[in-house]
């Protein structure tokens, strides 16, 4: 029997496949815990389940010699120091492929309502402000027919340009790859960061967060940005330099933005929450019964396959395996 730190109650699935087999202590409250309350955890405990609200540094690593797998219960891993649990020999693993189409969906929704004012409707018809129809009345900007660029390639970039064939949209795409799925399922065209930029009438990010791409759009790329354009973000906040974003945003150098995840999250830039050209949600990509009670269970399955000495089936380390 070996022991476990689940940082935050996941869903039923995943702590009745563990305590079957193995000692679980879960950290119970709503909040993420503190780095002291993750170190206090994962004391002297063989597995690490943690949520990619908790940094899992080196201090955090070292807290326990016996640790053998970070089981992260998110598909993004930038909040792991992976670099050095593959040091250790430590496999580190995530919840791929479950909740694309969710995310893509929530994509979706996100593009619809920012375009459409959808939540500026809502609180408008809540506010008793609606005195009938009107040929002026909140115009927003149509979706079918215009150019959807997405930027990264991906199981989650990809699922979003799929629906993009029912809205009889253009799709553009920029990834360090060239990808034949994308371009087979909806024709989309490989074009260069600077020309989706200049081309896109919806640019939706889907890449992980990496140095790379840490504040890859900020105000010289939304400077390149159609007026009209809007700029949807489901990937990661720190993608997106956020106070240019605001500016842009302010300024009319963009349409508008929707977003579901933030640079500093929790925290919401405050001019952000001021804007009408803005939707935000909090961060709810994969927030669906379904699939979060998938990734639950894809989760468990990691830690129990690592806890038999065997190959954690999502791992993204696997080189570990290799030495
Ligand atoms: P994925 O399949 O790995 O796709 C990411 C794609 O980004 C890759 O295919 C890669 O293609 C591309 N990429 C990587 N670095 C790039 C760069 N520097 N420039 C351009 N493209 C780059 O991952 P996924 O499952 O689709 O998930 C994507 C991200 O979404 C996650 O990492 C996570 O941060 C975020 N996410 C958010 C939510 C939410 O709740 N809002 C939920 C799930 C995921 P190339 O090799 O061709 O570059
Ligand atoms: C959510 O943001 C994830 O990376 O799964
Ligand atoms: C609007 O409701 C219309 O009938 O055009």
């Amino acid at each position: 029997m070996a022991s476990i730190f689940m940082s935050r109650r996941l869903p039923d699935i995943a702590i009745k496949m563990l305590e079957k087999e193995h000692d679980l202590e879960i950290y119970e409250g709503d909040a993420p815990p503190s780095k002291e309350e993750i170190i206090a955890g994962v004391k002297g405990k063989d597995a690490l389940i943690c949520l990619l609200t908790d940094p899992i540094d080196k201090e955090v690593i070292d807290a326990s010699p016996s640790l053998k797998i970070i089981a992260n219960y998110a598909v993004g891993y930038d909040n792991i120091d992976v670099e050095y649990a593959t040091k250790k020999g430590i496999v580190v693993t995530n919840t791929p492929g479950v909740l694309t189409e969710t995310v893509a969906d929530l994509t979706w929704a996100l593009m619809l309502s920012i375009a459409r004012r959808i939540c500026e409707g809502d609180e408008f018809m809540r506010q008793g402000k609606f005195k009938g129809w009107a040929p002026l009345l909140m115009l927003g900007g149509d979706i079918h027919g215009k150019t959807l660029g997405i930027i990264g390639a991906g199981r989650i970039g990809r699922a979003v340009a799929r629906r993009a064939i029912g809205f009889n949209m253009r799709v553009i795409y920029y990834s360090r790859h060239r990808n034949e799925e994308i371009e087979k399922e909806c024709n989309a065209k490989y074009v260069g960061f600077d020309e989706l930029l200049r081309q896109a009438d919806f640019i939706s990010l889907h890449v992980p967060l990496t140095k790379e791409t840490y504040h890859m759009i900020g105000w010289e790329e939304l400077n390149k940005m159609k007026r009209t354009a809007y700029l949807i973000n489901t990937a990661r906040g720190k993608c997106v330099d956020e106070e240019a974003l605001y500016r842009a945003l302010k300024e009319g150098i963009i349409a508008g933005a929707a977003l579901d995840v933030f640079e500093n999250e929790p925290h919401v830039h405050d001019g952000l929450k001021k804007l009408k050209n803005v939707v935000i949600t909090p961060h709810i990509g994969s927030a669906s019964l379904e699939t979060r009670t998938k990734m639950a269970e894809m989760v468990a399955e990691n830690v129990l396959a690592a806890l038999k000495g065997e190959r954690a089936p999502n791992c993204v380390n696997c080189e570990i395996y290799e030495s």
